[in-house]
């Protein structure tokens, strides 16, 4: 045999054997419907549920006793349906099998922090800034569950001092593992706390160790976004010394429970087994801030069938955009009856300037905690300039690991560019070839959009304009100097927010008539809880252990708007998930501190509805929104109907059986923002909406910002409530002007009903075609 053939020969050989472990450990989530048993079902209800998921697959794998090998999760209380192990035959023909609605792989789904290991944190104040919504309920006794990497309970975050005794509604537990190895204790703050671990192990065939097995956050996303959304009062929280405040949760008064199912990747069984339990032990509001970069049919979404059992229970549920932005079309968690968050900029910064050799001085941003040894000018060098022989000039200029060369880096200040690898490994890289100093440089997609990370020796973030200016500096001076002032705290900073760049962008993909996300919220340098477990910048020669610090991301942005959610339920113990989402919609801010439009730190360009749907929260303002735009669960399934779901498929996302009405108009659809994709010369379309008044007797008067193409007109303009609670229906028409020239264009309006104290604004989006 001539080698070469043998080589191949033997990669295939390892090839198979490779795979097939990863063959055996596939496993799908099987759905057959959904139960009736309402709020809380019966231990012979979901044990005889459980009985008739075993006999099904025992059928197809040989016995009961192996169906009860592969069964690894039975959702027998809201949902029907099991996650099992089984391979590709065995899926095929449970697929065929008359009962099974549907069956899908069980997917990964992603956390949405810019960068998983990078921190996040919870507020100082942030928007909540003694606001009177704030004060008045605090999100007493609201029950907030978080489906993420767990929590660090010893945490002051989550310290019970100042609560009463434990809701007598709550049912859930605080699940630990064998001997509780690892001491983990819930309280009066954290009630709640399971962990879900069969799915990721199926699918990735590995074995979590027994003692890791546990509630506890071995990574810190999950202590960050619990504490932001019902974290308690700390006062002092800061850091690395930044920052120095009280931090707080959302709602520091509500009760929170973890729903760990992130190990740190999250997979599909796990996620729909903690939003059953969430459901079932009593949650009010789910904080999930993570999701799939390009979110499947929700039919096929474990995501969108979860939470719509959570929305059919009366449970909110708030999702993060995601992190695939500045690009158009990259928004997830696309399900009208999800509040789904983008990501912005407060106007706190930590900033730490770079001064240039010809006196020119930039600002950045830092949380680094080291000093340039001295206060004099050092050597500037770009990590492109820095390169080893061997190393790409693609790779270099990320400073990689094992492209720099420490004779050239020694003792200077190195620039390195944003993109490909961790921004802290870019500093982790700096250090270690020698570097004094580093200076991040943003790429032209970042733009403006700067982060405060805990870099392991001086360093500063800069914008693309400031980056560009910097390469420009070294390319035409022969001896390139620069020097990096330690980072400070900055208050008051304007404008804010700003839209990050990473922030995940409409138009909804999946379906283009529902604008998302719904809007944005402090998502940038955030500080909040962390784990102790660890330090932020994951390096094991970097002892930086920290109880709270900054992470940016929509996981940030998310459990703000959760905590408000808990804050708004407190106060009106009565409203739906869908006037809670309306009343935060319609009160959301499109303007800046500056009272300018939000601008979007990815271009110079103002930001639209794709990147804050109605804008930037207003806790005050969604206390009292004036009215609101109400749905209820037969909306949600007169949309699925409107989608084409026949009666089967809709048995998936709600347990009675329903009867699609004989039309459906997404326009008319009651969301309280308008969209019309299609739309053309000749077209008129009338679009109506029926609003709830949620204050006292008033009259409204209609306003309109109708785009320059378009006429827009509503009847009746004016709206007359005597009561609370009374309803009332108005029309909007929309007719193209004739003189617009025929091109596909995408443009934006704005209705408001506006009474003495309130404004109730929709963002309208038109697709012309
Ligand atoms: C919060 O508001 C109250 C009432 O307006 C005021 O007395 C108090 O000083 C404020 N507290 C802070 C921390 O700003
Ligand atoms: C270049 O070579 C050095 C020394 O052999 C090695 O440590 C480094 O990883 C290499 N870098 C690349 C990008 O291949
Ligand atoms: C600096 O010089 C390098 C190589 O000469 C070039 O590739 C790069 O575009 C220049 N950068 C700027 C900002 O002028
Ligand atoms: C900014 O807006 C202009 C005009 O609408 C458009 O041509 C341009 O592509 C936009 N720039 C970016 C980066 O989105
Ligand atoms: C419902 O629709 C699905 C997907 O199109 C199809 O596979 C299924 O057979 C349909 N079921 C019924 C009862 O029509
Ligand atoms: C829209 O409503 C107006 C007034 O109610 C009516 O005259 C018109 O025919 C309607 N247009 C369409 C396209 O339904
Ligand atoms: C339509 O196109 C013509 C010719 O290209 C141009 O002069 C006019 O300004 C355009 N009108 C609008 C409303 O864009």
């Amino acid at each position: 045999m001539s080698p070469p053939i043998s080589h191949v020969l033997l990669s295939l050989i390892l090839w198979v054997l490779l795979q097939y472990p990863i063959q055996a450990t596939q496993s799908y989530i099987v759905l057959l419907g959904s139960h009736s048993f309402g709020p809380n079902p019966s231990l012979v209800d979901v044990e005889s549920v459980t009985n008739s998921h075993y006999d099904l697959l025992a059928s197809y794998v040989g016995s009961t006793n192996k169906a009860e090998e592969a069964i690894f999760y039975s959702y027998n209380k809201y949902i029907n349906g099991f996650a099992a192990v089984l391979d590709e035959d065995e899926a095929a023909n449970v697929a065929k099998d008359p009962n099974v609605i549907s069956i899908f792989l069980n997917e990964e789904r992603k956390l949405h922090t810019t960068h998983s290991w990078n921190f996040l944190g919870l507020e100082r104040y942030g928007v909540f800034p003694n606001t009177s919504v704030w004060r008045k309920t605090m999100g007493e006794d609201i029950i907030i569950g978080n489906v993420d990497t767990g929590v660090w309970p010893e945490s002051k975050s989550f310290s019970d001092e100042g609560m009463g005794p434990i809701p007598k509604r709550w049912r859930g537990i605080c699940q630990t593992n064998i001997h509780n190895h690892d001491k983990f204790q819930c309280n009066r703050k954290l009630i709640g706390a399971r962990y879900f671990y069969k799915g990721y192990e199926a699918m990735t065939g590995t074995k979590i160790d027994p003692s890791m097995l546990s509630a506890r956050d071995y990574e810190g996303h999950g202590s960050h976004t619990l504490s932001t959304a019902g974290g308690n009062f700390v006062r002092g929280a800061n850091a690395f010394g930044f920052g120095k405040g009280t931090a707080s949760g959302g709602s520091p008064k509500a009760r929170v429970a973890t729903y760990k199912v992130c190990w740190p990747a999250c997979y599909d069984a796990d996620i729909l087994a903690a939003i059953e339990h969430a459901i079932s032990d009593g949650v009010d509001v789910l904080s999930m801030s993570l999701g799939s970069d390009s979110p499947p049919e929700y039919s096929h979404s474990a995501l969108s069938i979860g939470s719509f059992h959570a929305i059919a229970n009366g449970v909110m549920v708030v999702s993060s955009a995601g992190n695939a932005g500045p690009f158009p079309g990259t928004v997830s968690n696309n399900e009208p009856w999800v509040l789904t968050v983008g990501a912005s900029t407060i106007d706190r910064d930590f900033a730490s300037y770079v001064t240039l050799g010809n006196k020119k001085i930039l600002k950045g941003a830092s949380l680094s905690k080291y000093e340039l040894p001295s206060k004099k000018m050092y050597p500037l060098i770009s990590a492109i300039d820095a390169k080893t022989k061997n190393a790409t000039a693609l790779d270099a200029p990320f400073c990689m690991d094992g492209t720099l060369d420490p004779k050239k880096v020694k003792g200077k200040i190195l620039v390195c560019l944003r993109g490909i690898n961790p921004r802290i490994e870019k500093s982790v890289v700096a250090a270690s070839v020698g570097a004094v100093g580093m200076i991040l440089a943003n790429d032209r997609d970042s733009g403006s959009g700067i982060l405060s990370d805990p870099h392991v020796l001086p360093a500063s973030h800069v914008d693309f304009a400031s980056a560009t200016y910097i390469y420009n500096y070294i390319n035409h001076t022969k001896s390139p100097v620069a020097y990096i002032s330690k980072a400070k705290t900055e208050l008051g900073v304007k404008p804010a927010p700003i839209m990050a760049s990473f922030s995940s962008r409409g138009p909804n993909l999946l379906e283009p008539g529902i604008l998302k996300p719904d809007v944005t919220a402090p998502g940038v340098d955030i500080i909040a809880a962390f784990s102790e477990f660890i330090s932020p910048t994951n390096e094991a020669s970097n002892q930086q252990i920290t109880p709270y610090i900054t992470m940016s991301g929509t996981s940030m942005s998310c459990p703000h708007v959760a905590g408000l959610v808990g804050l708004l339920k407190a106060l009106h113990p009565n409203w739906s998930p869908a006037a809670i989402k309306s009343a935060i919609i319609t009160s959301a801010t499109r303007k800046d501190n500056s009272k300018r439009l939000i601008q979007d730190s990815s271009s110079v360009n103002e930001s639209t509805p794709f990147d804050y749907g109605g804008g930037h929260i207003r806790p005050n303002r969604a206390m009292d929104p004036g009215l609101v735009y109400d749905l209820n669960t037969n909306d949600y399934l007169n949309f699925l109907c409107g989608r084409g779901y026949n009666s089967s498929q809709l048995k998936l996302f709600y347990g009675k059986p329903y009867t699609c009405p004989k039309s459906f108009n997404l326009a008319d659809f009651n969301y309280p923002t308008i969209t019309i994709t299609k739309f053309g010369p000749g077209y008129s379309i009338n679009v109506s909406r029926i609003v709830t008044n949620v204050g006292a007797p008033s009259i409204y008067r209609v306003s309109i910002e109708a785009p320059p193409q378009l006429i827009i007109s509503v009847e009746p303009t004016k709206l007359s409530f005597k009561k609370r609670g009374e309803k009332k229906e108005f029309r909007v028409t929309f007719t193209l002007k004739p003189q617009t020239n025929k091109t596909t264009d995408i443009v934006f309006g704005w209705l408001t009903w506006i009474n003495h104290n309130h404004r109730v604004k929709s963002p309208i989006v038109i697709y012309i075609e």
